[in-house]
């Protein structure tokens, strides 16, 4: 059995289900999701591929309460979304997300962008400023946090946008081409950033967007979608590999 399946068969609450998902746009005229179907284990990585607009970001920023379906269920952590009262606080406590372009403010230095996230979470701003600092480091920045993300290579912004992620210790990292137009070297850099992420914190539970072949292999799991729904998902391609 491969480490998806492993993760499926022990079980437990799934991290994400997504059960007939529809997201329209335009009064139905484009259709983003069209019955899109997916569940992820707890601690499973999934790679999510597909043609451009077939629903990737979409799917993301659903599970991310950024938006919310036309029709169908989301649950994370066994919970129906649509219930949440409050979004901001369901974002905080469950998901870190790393946009498609990064989005972090030109304005504010690499530190301040990681600490915004944490606004809200009551802690004080010192301790704030710490876990910045101790993020970035983490991601191989510890030098660069007060300058501003217009001063940083491509890769160095995706690894902030990735710090600023992970500051609230999501259960759920949502992902969105992290290694977008980067070169193999920066690539390398994050797979090993995701790698070692993992190995700290093997309960997170991990989608990404990529169209990097590399990426995709790095994860346990590799779902393609079109046209708004799951085309291929190959859970279990582990143990469909002949012995050797
Ligand atoms: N806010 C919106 N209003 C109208 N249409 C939208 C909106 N957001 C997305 N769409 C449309 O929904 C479809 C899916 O978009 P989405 O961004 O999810 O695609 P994607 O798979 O992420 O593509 P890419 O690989 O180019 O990032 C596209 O046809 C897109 O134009
Ligand atoms: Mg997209």
């Amino acid at each position: 059995m491969g480490r998806s399946e492993e993760r499926h068969a022990a079980r437990g609450t799934p991290a994400v289900e997504l059960i007939a998902v529809r997201k329209y746009f335009d009064a139905g005229a484009i259709k983003a999701l069209d019955g899109l179907d997916l569940s992820v284990a707890r601690g499973e990585s999934v790679a999510v591929s597909g043609p451009s607009g077939c629903g990737k970001s979409t799917m993301l920023h659903l599970i991310a309460a950024l938006d919310t379906p036309t029709s169908g269920m989301i649950r994370v952590g066994g919970q129906d979304i649509s219930l949440e009262h409050d979004l901001a606080r369901y974002r905080r406590a469950h998901i870190g997300l790393v946009f498609q372009l990064h989005h972090l403010l030109a304005q504010l230095s690499a530190r301040q962008n990681v600490e915004i996230s944490m606004f809200g979470t009551g802690q004080s701003s010192r301790k704030r400023r710490e876990r910045a600092r101790s993020l970035l480091a983490d991601v191989g920045l510890s030098g660069s946090g007060e300058r501003s993300p217009t001063r940083l290579s491509g890769g160095e912004r995706q690894r902030v946008a990735i710090a600023r992620a992970l500051a609230n210790s999501p259960e759920l990292l949502l992902a969105d081409e992290p290694t977008g137009s980067l070169d193999e070297a920066s690539v390398d850099l994050i797979l090993e950033l995701f790698k070692r992420l993992r190995a700290e914190r093997p309960e997170l539970t991990i989608i990404l967007v990529t169209h990097d072949a590399r990426v995709a292999a790095s994860a346990d799991r590799i779902v393609a979608l079109r046209y708004g729904r799951v085309e291929d998902d190959d859970l279990g391609r582990h143990s469909e590999r002949p012995a050797s």
